[in-house]
């Protein structure tokens, strides 16, 4: 657990998710899809249940490569990101991550914080060596962020999305760790 101050000079919590925390994950998610079209899932569509979410979470939290952190304002989830780490030993040392803020909270420095976090245990678990991500190309906070951290862009991967019948590019971007 990590007590962080954000740039409006308020504290909150980042922790390892747990089992206990999959109903507000997905109250959590259930919001940031109507806030945001940078994620893979618009509103009502990413369709996991309670059960399989605690599953999902307990699942990851056994793992050694793989992480799932919130933040929590007065334990109000604001924050998530995810990072799940190859299952096989020739992809065990990589591993792709997404993240989210809830749009109260952009721009306040959580973003950072919980990349920060991402990469001080990418080190500690000596296994990780390289992160990976997949960013639209137009998500230029996103981008800007993910570079001020160390990130370079790899690639580039046409229509990897679609919205509303238009087309989506993402960049892929990476970072090696040690
Ligand atoms: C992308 C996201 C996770 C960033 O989180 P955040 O808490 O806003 O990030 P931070 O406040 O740490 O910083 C973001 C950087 O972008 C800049 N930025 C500029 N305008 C911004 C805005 N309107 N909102 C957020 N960041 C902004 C910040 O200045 C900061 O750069 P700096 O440290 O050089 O000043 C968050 O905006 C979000 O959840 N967006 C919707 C979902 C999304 O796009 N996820 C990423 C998918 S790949």
């Amino acid at each position: 657990m990590k007590l962080i101050k954000l740039n409006n000079g308020k504290f909150v919590i980042i922790r390892e998710a747990n089992k206990t925390d999959a109903i507000n994950m997905i109250k959590y998610i259930e919001k940031i899809s109507r806030e945001s079209d940078n994620l893979t899932f618009g509103e009502g569509e990413f369709e996991v249940s309670y059960e399989q979410e605690e599953v999902f979470i307990g699942t990851l939290s056994k793992q050694e490569n793989c992480l799932c952190i919130i933040a929590e304002d007065n334990g109000k989830i604001i924050g998530n990101l995810t990072f799940i780490g190859g299952k096989r030993p020739r992809t065990a040392h990589k591993g792709e991550f997404g993240i989210s803020v809830l749009k109260d909270y952009w721009g306040k420095g959580l973003g950072t914080e919980l990349i920060s976090f991402l990469i001080d245990w990418s080190k500690e678990t000596g296994i990780i060596r390289k992160i990976d991500l997949r960013v639209r190309t137009d998500n230029t906070n996103a981008i800007h962020l993910y570079e001020k951290m160390g990130f370079t862009i790899e690639g580039k991967i046409t229509r990897d999305m679609r919205i509303e019948n238009k087309f989506i590019d993402t960049f892929q971007m990476g970072l090696e760790i040690g």
